[in-house]
Formats: structure tokens, C-alpha cells, sequence
């Protein structure tokens, strides 16, 4: 055990921010952080967009339906991004338009992934809290609108951040049985490992809201895969220059 892996382990979202800003010094070391993620042929496919303003982060928290979005010091929105690539293409003087394709579209949000994972650790080493927000994609051409984002970038999702005001306990994970293979992938033992996570994130969930939750993770996931959402994505991207093929 080090300090990077204690603080790893260390993770869970904050929901509560105090009215505290994040300070230049700190967002620095977070983007600096989030810069120095790996990055598929260097391509650096993302942008971030950092909102503070107050009437801006009251729309993305409509917006997201997280309502929180508004307290959180600044409201991160981490975008996958090839427009740089395009502008990289204009200005070598050709006529290349880059192609967006599923593998663009891949590459673009993992690169954004890595970056925005980079600066969730970067913030939390410095006892700023932290909460991934998918909610933006319920309205993904709003808050394209409202943030300006060109062609060829869309918001894959939002990070508050901000100084913790409260500290929920740690979310357990699915047994390790559940997760790693050697050598080769076997479903042995998945089943049973997910019945016995069932029974873990039961005794979480009763004990995190005083017994008003009872649930368990696959009953979550079953009632999560009933109704499929934000089906709106495949023509958004499309019309964001994502064609996809
Ligand atoms: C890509 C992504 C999107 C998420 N979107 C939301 C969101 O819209 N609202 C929210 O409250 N939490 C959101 N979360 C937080 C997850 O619910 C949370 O990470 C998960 O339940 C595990 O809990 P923990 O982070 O406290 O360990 C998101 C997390 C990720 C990685």
C-alpha cells in the first residue's frame, strides 16, 4: 500500500459541496493532471470546458436533472473532441476532412475518459470532492448550445467539483471473481460472485438511508436494461459530425 493506492481506494462521489471556490493554483494542477493521461497517437482528442458562472451551472443543473450541479464549485464538462484535428488537417494546407467515424468516435471518448479520470485523482489528492455527471447527455444540444461547442465535439459528461460537505461511505465493488480472468475469460464462479455483491450492496444500501433502500444490484440492472435511455444520442452524435461509419 502506497498513498496513490490509499487515495484510490479512498474514492466516492460527493454530492455536497461547501461554498468554497476551487482556487487557479488547484485547477492547474487538475488540468495539468487530466494533460498528462495517456492519449491514443497522441491525438489529445478531448476538450474541457470549466463553468463557473452561476446562471450557467443553474441551467446545466436543470439541464442534467442533478440538481447539485449548482453548488459545486466549478462544473467540469469534459468533451470529446475533433475539431482540433480538423483545424491540425486546415492547416496543412489539405483538403482532409476527418472522418467520424465509430473508431473516431472511440478514441475521442476514451481519450476524455482518461483525462477527466486524471483530474477526478488530481482533485481528490488535494481534498477536493468529485462527482462524474452523465445527466448532462440528457440534454445534449442544450448544453451544446450553451457551452458553444463546435463540429465535431460533444459533451461526454460533467464533473463537479468542489470542497466536500459530507462524506458518504465507500461504495462496495463486485467481488474480484466477478472481475479478473487469468489467461482467459471463464464465467465460473460470476454468477455466485454477483449474488454475494447482491448481498453486500443490500446491507449498503439499508444502512446509507436508514433502512428506506432495499435493493440490490442485479435488480437495479434489470430495471435499468427494462428501459433504455437517451436513445436521442445516435442522432445527436450523427448531427455533430459523428456519422459513424
Ligand atoms: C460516466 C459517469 C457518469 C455519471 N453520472 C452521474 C450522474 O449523472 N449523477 C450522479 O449523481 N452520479 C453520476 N455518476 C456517479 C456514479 O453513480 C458513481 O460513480 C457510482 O455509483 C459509484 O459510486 P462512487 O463513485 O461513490 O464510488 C456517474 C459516474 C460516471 C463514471
Amino acid at each position: 500500500m502506497n498513498d496513490t493506492i490509499r487515495l484510490l481506494k479512498n474514492h466516492r462521489s460527493i454530492r455536497k459541496f461547501k461554498d468554497v471556490p476551487v482556487t487557479g493554483e488547484q485547477l492547474s494542477h487538475i488540468l495539468d493532471a487530466a494533460q498528462m493521461a495517456s492519449t491514443s497517437s497522441n491525438m489529445q482528442a478531448y476538450s474541457v470546458i470549466g463553468v463557473t458562472d452561476p446562471d450557467k451551472k443553474a441551467l446545466l443543473a436543470e439541464y442534467s436533472r442533478n440538481e447539485f450541479v449548482r453548488d459545486s464549485a466549478i462544473f467540469l464538462v469534459w468533451c470529446a473532441d475533433l475539431s482540433r484535428i480538423q483545424l491540425a488537417c486546415e492547416m496543412r494546407g489539405g483538403n482532409v476532412n476527418v472522418p467520424g467515424t465509430v473508431e473516431h468516435l472511440l478514441v475521442a471518448t476514451v481519450d476524455t475518459a482518461l483525462a477527466a479520470q486524471n483530474a477526478a485523482i488530481a482533485a481528490e489528492s488535494m481534498g477536493l470532492g468529485i462527482v462524474y455527471i452523465g445527466g448532462i447527455r440528457n440534454s445534449p444540444r442544450e448544453v451544446s448550445d450553451l457551452l458553444k461547442l463546435p463540429r465535431l465535439m460533444y459533451p461526454v459528461f460533467g464533473m463537479c467539483v468542489g470542497v466536500p460537505d459530507h462524506q458518504p461511505g465507500i461504495k462496495p465493488r463486485q467481488p474480484r471473481a466477478a472481475v479478473y480472468h487469468e489467461n482467459e475469460y471463464s464465467d465460473e464462479g460470476v454468477a455466485e460472485a454477483l449474488a454475494e455483491y447482491d448481498e453486500t450492496m443490500r446491507r449498503y444500501y439499508l444502512e446509507r438511508t436508514g433502512g428506506k433502500r432495499d435493493a440490490t444490484w442485479t435488480q437495479e440492472m434489470e430495471a435499468k436494461m427494462r428501459q433504455p435511455g437517451r436513445l436521442h444520442m445516435r442522432q445527436f452524435l450523427h448531427d455533430r459530425g459523428f456519422t459513424l461509419e
